[in-house]
Order: structure tokens, then sequence, then C-alpha cells
């Protein structure tokens, strides 16, 4: 399972990039406006940033402005995928984008049905939104699992990306309900690396180590 990043900031991003497990980044009209930036140099400073997949959203409602739309944040960078929203328009201008070589995610999906049409219009990722489906006493690792299922039984070569993960156990249920890709944000990811063992043990190897040095150089 891919581990992308869902942020428009830059150090966030620079910051989890050095560790090596970086695969992409999603970002979202509220994500961009929370920098106050202009929006192209956000997206261009990603795009040069992480080599994989980084999702950029439309914002236009009407399918043909949409496309228009999607067609231009394509031709910013060759690891552009095109964001459209889970409705008729957003599936429309998302057919036309296929057409033309342009890869989509189909975002703000919340039920299996939805990711069934995502498949069938041909999208490279579909983007089922977890923490919201819980945040509204439902299920989202159980739709989660339940696209996986359809996916696998369908052979649909759409990639499912666990998207609004809240806490590492989501990122965990992903793996394991089989999604491709899973984007959490930086307070998520800095998480997954944390354990208090680990720091236990780190301090108790790096005293006895240092407890070592002492002694042969015949300190008391
Ligand atoms: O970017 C799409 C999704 O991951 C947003 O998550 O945390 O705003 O529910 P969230």
């Amino acid at each position: 399972m891919r581990l992308f990043l869902d942020t428009a900031d830059i150090d966030e991003i620079r910051e989890i990039n050095r560790w090596g497990v970086l695969s992409g980044v999603t970002t979202n009209p509220s994500l961009v406006a929370r920098e106050g930036q202009d929006p192209d140099q956000v997206w261009k400073e990603i795009l040069e940033e992480v080599p994989g997949d980084i999702s950029l959203e439309t914002t236009e409602p009407e399918a043909d402005a949409m496309y228009e739309q999607g067609v231009g944040l394509s031709q910013k960078a060759p690891n552009a995928v095109v964001k459209v929203p889970m409705t008729p328009d957003g599936l429309a201008a998302g057919k036309r984008l296929i057409a033309d070589d342009i890869r989509i995610n189909v975002t703000l999906v919340f039920s299996p049905a939805q990711a069934i049409l995502a498949a069938e219009v041909g999208a490279y990722i579909v983007s089922p939104f977890l923490g919201r489906l819980d945040d509204v006493g439902s299920d989202g690792v159980g739709v989660l699992r339940s696209i996986c299922e359809i996916y696998a039984v369908q052979g649909y070569q759409t990639n499912v990306l666990a998207a609004s993960l809240r806490h590492p156990m989501h990122i965990v249920e992903a793996a394991e309900a089989g999604a491709d890709i899973a984007t959490m944000p930086y307070d998520v990811f800095t998480k997954l690396v944390k354990h208090p063992l680990t720091d236990l043990g780190l301090a108790k190897f790096q005293a006895d180590w240092n407890e070592l040095e002492r002694s042969l150089k015949g300190e008391a």
C-alpha cells in the first residue's frame, strides 16, 4: 500500500519526503486555501518536490468548465492527477479527461455504489472518505472493505485510495482491507513511526553504549 500525504504545506511534505516512504500527495481546495498563497505556486512546489502522483482538484461545478480546468491542471506536470467530484458533471468531465489520457481521481466518495461508478468511468483512483463517514455514525472501514471486495471480484483496475484518515489504525485497517493507497494528514503520518517501546529501547541502547565508552576510557 502506497502512503500519501494529504496536505498542501510544502514544509510538511519536505519533512516526510526525507523519510523515503512518501509515494504521493493529495490536495483539495480547503487544503490549498489554508496556505493563503497563489495555488499555482503551491502546486508547482509540491509537483517538483515529490515525483509520485500529486492530486490537484478541480473547482468548476459544470462539466465543460471542469473538463477545461482539468486539462489545465494535468498540464502542470507529468505526475499531476486531476481530482473530480463524484457528481454527474464530475463523471462526465472525468470521462472526457480519460479519453485525453489524463489520469483522474474521483473524490468525495462515500458508498460502494459511487465507487462502482468511478471504476466504470475508468478512473485511475477512487477516494472513499473514511473519517467523514465515521463522523456521521457510519462505518468508514466497512465501506472501504466493501469497495475493495467489489473491485477484486469485478477485476476493476482503479486504485482504491483510502482518504480522510484520522489515526494510525485507519492506515492499518486500510492495508488489511487491500487499499492501494492511504492518504493522511502530517500529524497522522508522524504518529505511524512512534512507539513508546521504541523510545525506551533506544534510550537504553544509548545509555549502555555511553557507559561502555566511558569504561573503555577508564572513566569512573
Ligand atoms: O483530501 C481528501 C480527504 O482526505 C479529506 O479529509 O480530513 O478533510 O476529512 P478530511
